[in-house]
Order: C-alpha cells, then sequence, then structure tokens
C-alpha cells in the first residue's frame, strides 16, 4: 500500500490533484500539508468512498505528513502573474523548496520525489543538491514532472488534425485506435527549453505552410496563454494536476509492478548523469557541462532504472537546432539552482 503526500495542497493545484489522488486506487494514505491549513480539503474529500485515507498537516507537522510517504508530491509554491518568466519565481520558491526537501531527505528518504513547482529547470537541481548536501543520492527518484508540455503537445497537435485527439498520455484509458505515438516533448520546462519531438515525421509535411512553427510556439509558449488568461489569478492548475496525476499514476503502476506498455513516451526533468545511459544521453547532446534534462524514462518500483535516449536518434535537423538553442539555457538554470545550496554551506 502506497502513502502519497502532498506538499502545497491547499493551492491552485493542490486541490484538483488531491481530488484525484483521492480518486486512485494506488493511493492508501493521502497526507495533504499545506502552510495554509488543508483540514476543510481533506474532511471533504474523506467523505469520498474510494480507499485513500486522507489526512491533514499544517505548519510544523511536515514530518508528520512525510512520515513513511513512499511518493512525496510538491506543487509548494508562488505562481506567475502577467509580465513575469518562471525564473522570477526562484527566489522565493528555492527557499520553499529547500526547507521542504531538507525535512524530506531526514524523514523519508527514499521516497520517490516529484516536483510541480517553478521554475523547473533550476529547482529539480535544488533539491537533488540539498539531498546531496545531507549525504544522499536523489538522482534516480527526484524528477521535474514535464508532462503537461506533453499534454499541450498532444492537444495543440490534435486541434490542427481535425480535433481529433491524440492521447498517448494514459492512453490505455482513452482511445486505444490512437495508441501511436506521435509527438513528445524533451528539453526543460520553460519557453525555447521546451523541444517538441515529432515520432511520425510525416505529421510535418502534412501541415500548411507556417503551421509547425506556430505548433512549436504554441507548445512553448502555452503556459503564457493561461497566465495571461487568468490576469493575474495564477497560472495553469487544472490542466496541471490532470498531467501531474498522469506522471503520478505512472509512478504508482511502476510501484505496483504494473505494466507500463502502452502508456506511451512519458519524460521527466532529471540529473541524468549518474543514471544508466546517462554517458550515452551527454554524447548524443554533445555537451560534457548539461547534467539535467527532462527525457524518456525507465522506471521500476517507482524509480528510474534508465534512461532512453533513442528518441534523440530520429530528431530532424530543426529539432537538433532547437536542442543546441535549450542547452546553454538548461546549464544556467541548473547551476543557479545549485548555487543556491553549495554556497549556502
Ligand atoms: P498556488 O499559489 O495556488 O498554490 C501554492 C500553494 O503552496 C499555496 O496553497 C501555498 O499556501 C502553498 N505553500 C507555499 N509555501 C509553502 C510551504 N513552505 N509549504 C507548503 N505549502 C506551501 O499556486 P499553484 O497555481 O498551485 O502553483 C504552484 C506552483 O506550481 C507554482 O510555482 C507554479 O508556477 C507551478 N506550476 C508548475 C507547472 C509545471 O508544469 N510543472 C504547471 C503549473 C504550475
Ligand atoms: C505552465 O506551463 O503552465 C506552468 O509552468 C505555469 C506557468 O508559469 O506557465
Amino acid at each position: 500500500m502506497v502513502k502519497v503526500a502532498l506538499l502545497g495542497a491547499s493551492g491552485g493545484i493542490g486541490q484538483p490533484l488531491s481530488l484525484l489522488l483521492k480518486l486512485s486506487p494506488y493511493v492508501s494514505k493521502l497526507a495533504l500539508y499545506d502552510i495554509v491549513d488543508p483540514q476543510g480539503i481533506s474532511v471533504d474529500l474523506s467523505h469520498i468512498n474510494t480507499t485513500a485515507e486522507c489526512t491533514s498537516y499544517s505548519k510544523d507537522d511536515l514530518v508528520d505528513a512525510l512520515r513513511g510517504s513512499r511518493v512525496v508530491v510538491i506543487p509548494a509554491g508562488v505562481p506567475r502573474k502577467p509580465g513575469m518568466t518562471r525564473d522570477d519565481l526562484f527566489k522565493i520558491n528555492a527557499g520553499i523548496m529547500r526547507n521542504l526537501c531538507e525535512c524530506i531527505v531526514k524523514t523519508c528518504p527514499n521516497a520517490t520525489v516529484l516536483i510541480i513547482s517553478n521554475p523547473v529547470n533550476s529547482l529539480v537541481p535544488v533539491a537533488i543538491e540539498t539531498f546531496k548536501k545531507n549525504g544522499i543520492d536523489g538522482s534516480n527518484r527526484i524528477m521535474g514532472i514535464t508532462t503537461l508540455d506533453l499534454v499541450r503537445a498532444e492537444t495543440f497537435l490534435g486541434d490542427y488534425m481535425n480535433n481529433s485527439r491524440v492521447t498517448t498520455v494514459g492512453s490505455n484509458q482513452f482511445d486505444k485506435r490512437r495508441m501511436h505515438k506521435v509527438i513528445s516533448v524533451i528539453g526543460g520546462h520553460s519557453g525555447h527549453t521546451i523541444v517538441p519531438i515529432m515520432l511520425l515525421k510525416p505529421m510535418v509535411y502534412m501541415m500548411k505552410p507556417g503551421q509547425y512553427d506556430s505548433l512549436i510556439n504554441r507548445i512553448q509558449f502555452g503556459g503564457d496563454e493561461v497566465v495571461k488568461a487568468k490576469q493575474g489569478k495564477g497560472s495553469a492548475t487544472y490542466s496541471m494536476a490532470y498531467s501531474g496525476y498522469k506522471f503520478i499514476e505512472y509512478i504508482l503502476k511502476s510501484i505496483q509492478r504494473e505494466s507500463l506498455e502502452g502508456l506511451g513516451y512519458i519524460p521527466a526533468y532529471i540529473n541524468f548523469t549518474k543514471l544508466t545511459n546517462g554517458n550515452d544521453l551527454s554524447k548524443k547532446l554533445n555537451s560534457n557541462e548539461l547534467e539535467y534534462f527532462s527525457i524518456p524514462i525507465n522506471l521500476t518500483n517507482g524509480r528510474i532504472e534508465s534512461i532512453d535516449t533513442t528518441i534523440l536518434d530520429k530528431i530532424s535537423e530543426k529539432e537538433k537546432e532547437m536542442v543546441g538553442k535549450a542547452i546553454p539555457e538548461l546549464i544556467t538554470n541548473a547551476k543557479k539552482g545549485q548555487r543556491f545550496i553549495r554556497n549556502e554551506a
């Protein structure tokens, strides 16, 4: 049985994600933690007749929330307002991430830690460095969730295909006929670091002139669309809760030793340097300096067993160019997170 702790449960993402986790047959205990007391959410959810047992924790109760957790999900932190970049959130959210990870590494160091808070490109390094500072290598189980980019890619590509939906993410629950793998997204989670990869290359030739470029742009800057539409009241929450849940489900299925076949080609933003095939990725990306990248992963028992670099074997010249543009920004973003922890000592 699996205990999941959700840190930031009272927020825009935290609330719908709590509901999805309460509905999950893979969760036996759901610990909701937030500095804004999530007690009301927990009592409300506990009236739903599914198995997950909900409990709530606030402020100084973080250790109790985390104790015994197998999976920890973190959407805690501030979201963007119009005119801001994700990087503008670093100062506040890096401190929050460090404090939460200090407690995770002491309370449930073997848990799989899934990071939603932005900027993902820098906060995953903050989490990994915090573990490292406490003598633990968490690189096979600390991951940034980039599934929203994949969900957007499938949705927006579907718009160009006469509105038929392309459902690779969790496709076993949807239209089985569309289980072909059409598009994926690698790199990072901000602007030009978000690199869509067309797996079914002929799709590009089927598009009208300009459509492919506008599809790429929409996938890379989809977050801005929501921030603008919410007019200062935050960023994506429902689509993120859905995407986050799809990724968490992937992890939970792996913990239950269920087959992940047919679930798609799901990437996560990780430190790949010590993982199986990590060297292979450095070689394919032609960079010795890059340590973090969003890439499809193979899981065993909810942890990364190896990374799957085959996606890079089939990329076009244009996609190669996009990867080349993403790498320097990814290096800078990761260094910012690493420095935040390393300079503290
Ligand atoms: P929100 O402000 O609605 O909710 C954040 C919650 O975190 C709040 O309830 C707040 O009380 C809580 N919180 C703050 N500090 C905390 C702490 N120290 N411990 C526990 N809880 C704490 O924001 P949101 O819309 O839910 O977004 C949360 C984060 O997720 C933002 O940083 C946002 O940019 C990011 N996000 C990421 C993706 C992605 O694709 N990875 C998508 C959407 C949003
Ligand atoms: C998104 O892609 O929607 C999130 O990263 C939130 C944001 O700030 O855009």
